[in-house]
């Protein structure tokens, strides 16, 4: 374990055990490599990707907190909440048998007020082994109630985004943003155009189905309730300066999100964890 300045001012952690290698960037405590030992990088992270202060990460797992997408009453403020690009702190690491644990923490006292004026803290930690382990902890430190939304926003490297499919949301609702219509899933879900839905009241662990790696990646998760799918396709992605014009084809966003009415409340002193689990299969065909 060391660290690397990607940029200067910019430091980022590197993992590398017998298991994973994987590298963390203080800013937005956002994973942006995870590579079993054998295996093809599970996330993605753009080649136009801006490392600097201020920008989120276009990639990795860029940890939305503590609200997903658009404030709910107000849109002056940030998508996305405002954690994912400021500094977090890195707490401890530790060298486990199987894995190698990374736990970071922000703290509201270091945002303007009007942004969020109740005392929280958030702690991330990550597990780097066979599977790669994330949980985020949410703890009111302040004397009244606060909502805590969010999401795991990862990027999911994957051979060619027609030759994908993302198992498990069968007969789950969902909100679609592109259309603004509700709908239902049937079957697998593969892409053809842009895409950006919010499954509800689901647990459910997610498979993606990335046969142009022959591989599967699933996606198990707690403290969530909600599911978003997103891939920007063509358009969208020309408009974004941090994406490549092709990238679209080789990622999937999966996330394991607090979304919608899928927020927390939490009275003084609580807390609420959101995590994920990331394994992957090879077959061996
Ligand atoms: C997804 C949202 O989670 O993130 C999309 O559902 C959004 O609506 C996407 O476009 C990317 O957001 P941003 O702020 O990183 O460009």
């Amino acid at each position: 374990l060391w660290f690397e300045e990607l940029s200067p001012g910019y430091p980022v952690i590197k993992i590398d055990n017998r298991h994973a290698k994987a590298t963390i960037a203080l800013l937005g405590a956002t994973l942006i490599e995870y590579t079993p030992t054998g295996s093809q990088p599970i996330i993605f992270t753009s080649s136009k990707a801006i490392f600097q202060e201020g920008k989120a990460i276009r990639g990795g797992i860029p940890v939305c907190w503590p609200w997903f997408g658009p404030h709910p009453s107000d849109n002056s403020k940030p998508n996305h909440g405002f954690a994912r690009d400021r500094f977090w702190e890195l707490k401890s690491t530790t060298k486990h048998e199987d894995y190698t644990e990374v736990t970071l923490e922000f703290d509201t006292r270091q945002v303007a007020n009007e942004l969020w004026p109740q005392h929280t803290t958030a702690e991330i930690t990550f597990r780097i082994g066979q599977a790669l382990d994330v949980q985020l902890t949410s703890c009111n430190r302040s004397d009244s109630s606060i909502t805590i939304g969010g999401a795991l926003h990862t990027y999911f490297d994957i051979a060619h985004i027609s030759d994908v499919s993302v198992i498990g949301l069968d007969g789950v609702t969902f909100a679609d943003k592109v259309t603004n219509k509700h709908g239902t899933q049937s079957g697998a879900l593969s892409f053809t155009k842009e895409t950006d839905l919010v499954f509800e009241k689901t647990m459910a662990t997610t498979t993606i189905d990335d046969r142009g790696n022959s591989r599967q990646i699933h996606v198990a998760k707690n403290g969530s309730r909600s599911t978003v799918v997103w891939n920007p396709w063509i358009e969208k992605s020309a408009g974004m300066g941090d994406l490549g014009n092709e990238d679209y084809l080789s990622f999937v966003c999966v996330e394991t999100a607090n979304a919608f009415d899928d927020v927390y409340t939490l009275e003084p002193g609580a807390i609420h964890t959101l995590g994920t689990t990331i394994t992957v299969n090879t077959s061996l065909s």
